[in-house]
């Protein structure tokens, strides 16, 4: 089996090189020539671990591909997955240009049956948008070739994203004709094999699928942090409450750590969209409006006990930061909380020096010199007030805590991801502010 994967981003090169794994041919197509270069030559455009190795294998295999031109490519493919950006737009929508521009490519392109399917995250209603204009093309070539859309949503998590994708809790497959589901059946064999649940239904209850995916874990965070902040005022440990609610098989223990709020390029995005998709049918998704709201606040409240702690002035106070990714194991910057927290401290005269053990390159990229970069985790702390931890990467977990009593000019740590134990804190003789404690 032959497949085309237009977009060879953090979804899109996941997909194909998976897919690829699997048994299947796979040409991946970005309009980035940088990207394809660097593919091409044996790198890797972003950090994801594990996924080095099985580019390199499935290249030498000679079943994945990149190249940056569609042409050429669709003639021997039974399908093409469409998994290109899908940003917000100023008014909160989901941004559908690229989606459309990639399906308007394909209706140009293909010269035989071909099931076109959306990996991107999309709204209700995009596939038929997708179907019009792969059809809007046949019709001005004025040729008479049969194809199918599909959906299906991606539900990999950036940091895991192969373990993710090979072994997924389920595929979500929304089709509209036996055809479709045969070939999308035949593509996901090896997951049929191990047992992955394959769930085929309608496609606007596909594409909705992704939206309240998304949009239920956000809430899970927003709600953790809502009762975090309220643990503060009544002297409960939001940790042993996550203990004691997740421990409930009904409620379940995953995403419902406290902190200082979600970010990444899909929860803060699919959550708009979906309040967005209500709005335009008239219905407003007053639940999702409050989890914003609740994560918009959230990002604030590491600012609100650094700035009391030095009583309301911070200006020309250093602190080092840990962790500017958006979570652990990723490069991805999108919608960081570090992002808010900085720009808040700067604006406060702060002086910052940061230090990530993957995003360093991103974060000059959005920050340039307005910060200081540290070469290690250590070095970010050399003459600070303060450690601010904004994202819990295992290493930052298991810290020498003498190196950073060395380093620090006081005993300070505003802990954005409560990765310490408060009490050992202050057996070392920290002041220690987590959240919810
Ligand atoms: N990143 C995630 O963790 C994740 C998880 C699940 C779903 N999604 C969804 O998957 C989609 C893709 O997300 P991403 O994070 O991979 O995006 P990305 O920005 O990392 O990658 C998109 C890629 O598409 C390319 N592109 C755009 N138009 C093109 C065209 N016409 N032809 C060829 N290439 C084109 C861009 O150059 C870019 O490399 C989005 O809808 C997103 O919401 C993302």
């Amino acid at each position: 089996m032959r497949i085309v994967v237009i977009g060879t981003g953090y979804v899109g090169l996941v997909t194909g090189t998976c897919l690829a794994e699997t048994g299947i041919t796979v040409t991946c197509v970005d309009v980035d020539q940088t990207k394809i270069d660097l593919l091409n030559s044996g790198g890797i455009p972003i950090y994801e671990p594990g996924l080095a190795e099985l580019v390199v294998r499935n290249t030498e295999h000679e079943r994945l591909f990149f190249t940056a031109s569609l042409q050429g490519t669709l003639q021997a493919a039974d399908a093409v997955f469409i998994a290109v950006g899908t940003p917000p737009d100023e008014d909160g929508s989901a941004d559908l240009s690229y989606v459309l521009g990639a399906a308007k490519q394909i209706g140009q392109l293909i010269d035989k049956y071909t099931v076109v399917i959306t990996k991107s995250t999309v709204p209700v209603g995009t596939n038929w948008k997708v179907k019009a204009a792969v059809q809007a093309e046949l019709d001005r070539r004025g040729v008479s070739i049969p194809f199918d859309v599909a959906s299906n949503p991606e539900f990999l998590k950036e940091g895991d994203a192969i373990n993710d994708f090979m072994m997924p809790d389920r595929v979500v497959i929304g089709v509209e004709s036996e055809k479709a589901k045969e070939v999308l059946n035949r593509l996901y064999h090896f997951f049929v094999l191990n047992n992955v649940p394959i769930l085929f239904m309608d496609i606007p209850s596909a594409e909705m699928t992704k939206y309240a995916a998304n949009s239920m874990l956000a809430t899970r965070i927003s709600f953790m942090n809502d009762i975090a902040n309220l643990c503060e005022l009544t002297g409960a440990d939001v940790d042993a409450v996550k203990r004691g609610i997740g421990s409930d098989t009904r409620i379940g223990k995953k995403f419902l750590n406290a902190g200082i709020g979600y970010g990444g390029s899909c929860f803060p995005k699919d959550v708009k969209a979906l309040i967005k998709t209500g709005e335009e049918r008239g219905y407003h998704l007053e639940v999702l409006k409050a989890v914003e709201k609740v994560n918009e606040r959230q990002k604030s409240r590491l600012f609100g006990k650094i700035t009391k702690h030095y009583g309301g002035d911070i200006r020309g106070r250093r602190f080092g930061i840990w962790g500017l990714s958006f979570k652990p194991a990723t490069d991805d910057m999108r919608e960081a909380p570090s992002l808010s927290l900085i720009e808040k401290l700067l604006e406060a005269g702060a002086i910052l020096t940061v230090f990530d053990p993957v995003a360093m390159e991103e974060a000059y990229r959005k920050l340039g010199d307005r910060v200081h970069y540290a070469p290690n985790m250590y070095a970010a702390l050399e003459g600070a007030d303060a450690l601010l931890v904004v994202t819990e990467w295992q290493e930052f977990k298991v810290p020498k805590f003498t190196y950073i009593e060395k380093a620090l000019k006081e005993k300070v740590i505003f802990d954005g991801r409560n990765i310490y134990d408060p009490g050992q804190m202050k057996d070392f003789g920290y002041t220690y502010y987590g959240i919810g404690k």
